[in-house]
């Protein structure tokens, strides 16, 4: 039991949290995100069908674009609960995402998995997807061409899981979906109304490696999406 506790402290730790509220109604608040309760299975079943529909529909050889020339090994579609009600959207799969076929099983997916049990959910709880489906070679930025023939599958992702929060890691993610050129900074901190859902863009986690000290902002953001699910915000 120590050992969970310190763990739990641990992850904490890590976002840059140093303090607990002492507020009881912060604290029965956070008592009660484990019951962010996924919506119902009859829904569940035909969205997995669904997606798996979309899934089937791109192939496991995908030749839209010229990244299946590029040295990518698979198609890395999306992982997560068919009727998440929250849902993260990075912008491609790396080196490791790209051998496992998993998005985010990376260092920036270790770290992602923390914010996401900070707020008292599991990576099942949640889906996860990407705007492109497959690895760009070294880890490149992708290309209009590749964003042009691979995101209307991510919009199809987005509208068949309909969650009430989608948040985009990073500039990349949130300026395709918002279709802005604005930087991250401008972008994060605010929360946007985007087909049907509610958009609260956050930093990546591959830059929350690079400079820690702004985990503290993305707590701030895993915070209104907490409020939001729970429907205080
Ligand atoms: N970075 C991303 O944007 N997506 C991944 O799946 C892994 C790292």
């Amino acid at each position: 039991m120590s050992r969970e506790i310190a763990d739990h402290l641990r992850y904490y730790a890590e976002l840059g949290v140093t303090g607990l509220s002492r507020d009881a109604k912060w604290r029965a608040r956070a008592d009660a995100v484990p019951e962010v309760r996924l919506k119902a299975d009859a829904t569940g079943q035909s969205a997995t069908e669904s997606l798996d529909l979309i899934e089937t529909e791109i192939g496991p050889a995908c030749t839209r674009c010229k990244l299946c020339t590029l040295g990518r090994t698979q198609v890395v579609f999306g992982v997560g609960h068919p009727k998440a009600r929250l849902m993260f959207v990075g912008e491609a799969p790396g080196e490791e995402e790209d051998e496992r076929g998993e998005p985010f099983v990376g260092r920036s997916g270790q770290l992602l998995t923390k914010i996401i049990e900070a707020i008292g959910l599991s990576r099942e709880q949640v889906y996860i997807a990407n705007v492109i489906k497959c690895r760009p070679p070294n880890n490149r930025n992708p290309e209009p061409d590749e964003v042009a023939a691979c995101e209307p599958y991510l919009f199809r992702q987005i509208d068949v899981i309909n969650p009430t929060v989608i948040v985009p890691l990073g500039k990349f993610a949130a300026q395709c979906l918002l279709k802005t050129t604005d930087p991250i900074t401008k972008l994060r901190g605010r929360r946007f109304d985007y087909r049907g859902t509610t958009l609260i863009p956050t930093f990546h986690p591959a830059y929350l490696l690079r400079n820690p000290s702004a985990k503290r902002e993305v707590w701030d953001d895993m915070k209104l999406v907490r409020a939001i699910l729970q429907g205080d915000a």
